[in-house]
């Protein structure tokens, strides 16, 4: 190869860089985004929260009664899966993290024998209604500040009515529904 034949080829390629080089110039300025103001993409935050916190306060407004009386303890049943890890719902089931939940609508609060439970669950008193349960599985900590039960609770009003439906199942003799 002589020297003029190289020119030519470097000539070729720091042509095709300059043209690259200008091309990039040209179409950012025909391309130009300006910089926002904040960073990032801006997401319908505000409104998808204020219209779900509307659907939560619209729930929170069906009475328990109501919503208990369209629960369905089937589906109640495959909701406690995340439970199962603590809890044994059969008769005759054994404890493990947590007491045994069968028949435990109506039960004493903290009444599982043998069961080692937080004081704040055993200062209670009383039996678990329907009521307490959907409070207490709601948010547990709200219910009994220093329960032992590692949870951080359904929020979903409907949910909770088909875990209830299917507590209240577990009984020889169901309670009757408020
Ligand atoms: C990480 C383990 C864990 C999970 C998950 C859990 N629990 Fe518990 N649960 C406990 C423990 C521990 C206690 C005892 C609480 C105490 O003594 O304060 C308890 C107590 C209870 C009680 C009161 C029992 C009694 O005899 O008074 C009910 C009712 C209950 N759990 C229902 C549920 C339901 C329903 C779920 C699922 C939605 C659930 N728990 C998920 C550990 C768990």
């Amino acid at each position: 190869m002589d020297s003029f034949e190289f020119n030519k080829i470097a000539g070729a390629v720091l042509g095709t860089l300059l043209f690259l080089m200008g091309l990039g110039i040209f179409s950012d300025a025909v391309f130009h985004h300006g910089v926002p103001k904040q960073p990032g993409y801006a997401l319908p935050v505000a409104e998808t929260a204020s219209a779900g916190g509307a659907a939560a306060s619209a729930e929170a407004a069906v009475p328990l009664p109501q919503l208990l009386a369209k629960a369905d303890a089937k589906k109640g049943e495959a909701l406690i899966k995340p439970c199962t890890a603590c809890h044994v719902f059969d008769k005759g089931g054994a404890a493990k993290v947590g007491p045994a939940l069968y028949g435990i609508v109506n039960r004493p609060i903290a009444g599982a024998a043998g069961f080692a439970y937080s004081d704040s669950l055993k200062g209670k008193g009383g039996a678990w209604s329907f009521d307490s349960l959907d409070h207490f599985i709601a948010n547990p900590k709200g219910f009994a500040s220093g329960t032992k039960m590692a949870y951080g609770g359904e929020k979903d009003a409907a949910r909770r009515a088909d875990i209830l439906a299917y507590l209240r199942s577990l009984s020889d003799s169901p309670v009757a529904l408020p």
